[in-house]
């Protein structure tokens, strides 16, 4: 199997913690740079979680760049402090990492990779999209430069999570959003409506803070702190997966039961829909018939819980992206 060169942009975050883990854990993923943005944290703490977790997992290769600092309108609200900590990794210390951040930007290095790896890499992106956004500002063909993009966000057919119908990703970017999803590339979305239906359980936490590898230890120890936030949605000790999920997407590791591909564009405007993902999904009584124009696949359903895969991928039991097959076109429900 020849690894898929990929490029992450995150907001290191919980969540973002367990996709890096998923990825570094993934044979079939050849992490080529990393860019932070800030979102659940500012893009400068953002890069040194990103740091120290890819030198605790034996990682200080793989380059990692600052990205955006504020999006492209307005700034920086300051992160999500309740949902992942002051640090953005649930108060766990890890050892810090001598590793430097890149000299360029999260921007300038996708575009750099696009053109290094043309036609090949894939861009999978877990925070807010204006370092992609810029990209895409720096270099207008990186559409045709990427093999395609995987991104965590959005709110379809259920409620947001930070307006009734806006997702913490799209909410704090939607400029940036509206220009991603309007680029004509591949684009696959991975929304609340499939994260918030895929839950980690105590249990899963448990066998991670038992493992003998240091990473899942780590990962144990700051999901109980996601999970406090989570308590007070799904009532027990739990928590959505939204991150690892698009990782896990985007290396087709998991089976789509629903992923039709429709028209989709973010609300960029100032009313109450200011950050909704709208996609056109009047087909669904009637299988998803192809729309002329449709470019953007969004996951709405998995076959299979995907907590047992996840875990056993962290866990080393089994290589993510092994076995799995992705639908590759609409599948009815
Ligand atoms: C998304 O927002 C962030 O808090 C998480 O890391 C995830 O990327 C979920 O809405
Ligand atoms: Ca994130």
């Amino acid at each position: 199997m020849t690894p898929t060169p990929l490029y992450l942009d995150c907001d290191t975050g919980i969540d973002d913690a367990l996709a890096l883990a998923y990825l570094l854990a993934s044979p079939s993923a050849h992490l080529v740079g990393i860019g932070s943005v800030s979102g659940n944290v500012s893009a400068a703490v953002g890069a040194v979680n990103t740091l120290n977790l890819l030198e605790l997992a034996g990682r200080p290769e793989i380059p990692v760049a600052v990205g955006a600092h504020d999006p492209l309108a307005g700034s920086f609200d300051g992160g999500a402090p309740h949902v992942h900590g002051a640090n953005g990794i649930g108060g766990v210390e890890l050892p810090a990492s001598r590793t430097a951040v890149q000299q360029e930007s999260a921007a300038q290095m996708l575009v750099r990779l696009a053109h290094a790896y043309p036609g090949e890499l894939n861009v999978v992106a877990i925070g807010p999209l204006t370092n992609i956004a810029l990209a895409l500002r720096l270099e207008p063909r990186l559409p045709e430069l990427v093999a395609g993009v995987t991104l965590m966000g959005g709110a379809v057919l259920v409620p947001g999570n930070i307006t009734p119908v806006a997702e913490a990703n799209i909410a704090n970017d939607p400029e940036a959003a509206r220009e991603v999803f309007a680029a004509p590339w591949n684009l696959t979305i991975v929304p609340l409506d499939v994260t918030m239906a895929n839950v980690l359980e105590e249990e899963h936490r448990l066998e991670l803070l038992a493992s003998d590898k240091p990473v899942a230890r780590a990962l144990g120890e700051m999901l109980g702190y996601y999970y406090r936030f989570y308590e007070g949605i799904f009532g027990r000790a739990c928590s959505a997966m939204h991150d690892p999920l698009a990782a896990a997407i985007a290396l087709e590791a998991v089976n789509l039961r629903t992923a039709p591909v429709v028209r989709a564009e973010v609300d960029a405007g100032s009313g109450p829909g200011r950050g909704q993902t709208v996609c056109d999904l009047r087909g669904m009584h009637v299988g998803f018939p192809a729309q002329e124009g449709a470019r953007c696949r969004v996951v709405l359903e998995l076959e299979q819980d995907f907590a047992p895969h996840l875990v056993d991928v962290l866990l080393g039991r089994v290589p993510a992206g092994s076995g799995a097959v992705t639908a590759p076109e609409s599948v009815p429900a």
